[in-house]
């Protein structure tokens, strides 16, 4: 910047300062500022690197880093709901690593079936289609085919008690066949009439706003953003 008064501005954190040049020459003088971020670190209560992933597409905006929990720490999940077992995940490893942990727990819950496979959702067969074939067979020749995924998280301070949770639900039916290729787990049968597909035929996108991790997610935003990590 080049100019004709015979005035500097050194520009810094203070604003800006009139310091005396000569008159030819005067040149704006610019202070360059080194900002510094600290990122919190958040532990993900998982030993699993997708489980991790999938936290990052939705926690991205808080700007945490986010680390898998240490692999010797192991959280029996001795529950009885979805909610009690993400407390018990957070809470266990943010005392075991004296750090902020998060932690989810979902599954799928069929009505006609008395809420199974609920908590056994990833026990419930060898491999994702056996699972999805003994749900099939269990609900065969049953009319009422409504079921909801239920998704739990919640989030621990340091010491263990818990600072945030809440439950998110994505209400929908069973079909009687698969459809679609997409996602994991019961998500070929699982329809979200809203949408009036299943969370295979869902893009990536589709899936994240819609399900019931994406509703849980969404619903805790704003208090997660209001945090002040310490
Ligand atoms: P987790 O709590 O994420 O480990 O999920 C427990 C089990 O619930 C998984 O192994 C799946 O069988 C099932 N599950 C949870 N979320 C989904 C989903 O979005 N689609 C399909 N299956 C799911």
């Amino acid at each position: 910047m080049g100019g004709r008064l015979g005035l500097r501005w050194s520009v810094g954190i203070h604003g800006l300062t009139p310091t005396y040049g000569s008159w030819l020459n005067v040149n704006a003088h610019w202070r360059v500022l080194t900002l510094s971020v600290d990122m919190p670190t958040v532990i993900v209560a998982t030993g699993n690197p997708g489980k991790l992933k999938e936290m990052q597409v939705y926690l991205t905006p808080l700007g945490w880093e986010l680390q898998l929990k240490p692999t010797d720490i192991d959280v029996d999940e001795t529950g009885t709901t979805f909610m009690e077992n993400a407390r018990l995940k957070a809470s266990e490893v943010a005392i075991a690593t004296q750090q902020w942990a998060i932690a989810d727990d979902s599954g799928l819950q069929i009505d006609a079936l008395n809420g199974a496979p609920g908590l056994y959702s990833a026990r419930y067969g060898t491999d994702d289609q056996d699972r999805i074939n003994r749900v099939l067979r269990e609900l065969s020749g049953t009319q009422d085919r409504s079921a909801q995924f239920v998704c739990a998280l919640a989030l621990a301070r340091p010491d263990g008690t818990i600072a945030l949770e809440t439950e998110g639900i994505c209400a929908g039916e069973i079909l009687p066949a698969p459809k679609g290729t997409n996602g994991f787990g019961y998500d070929p049968i699982f329809y979200v009439p809203s949408q009036r597909k299943t969370f295979a035929e869902m893009s990536d996108q589709q899936k994240e706003t819609h399900s019931h991790r994406g509703i849980a997610f969404a619903q805790i935003m704003a208090e997660l953003r209001q945090l002040t990590l310490s």
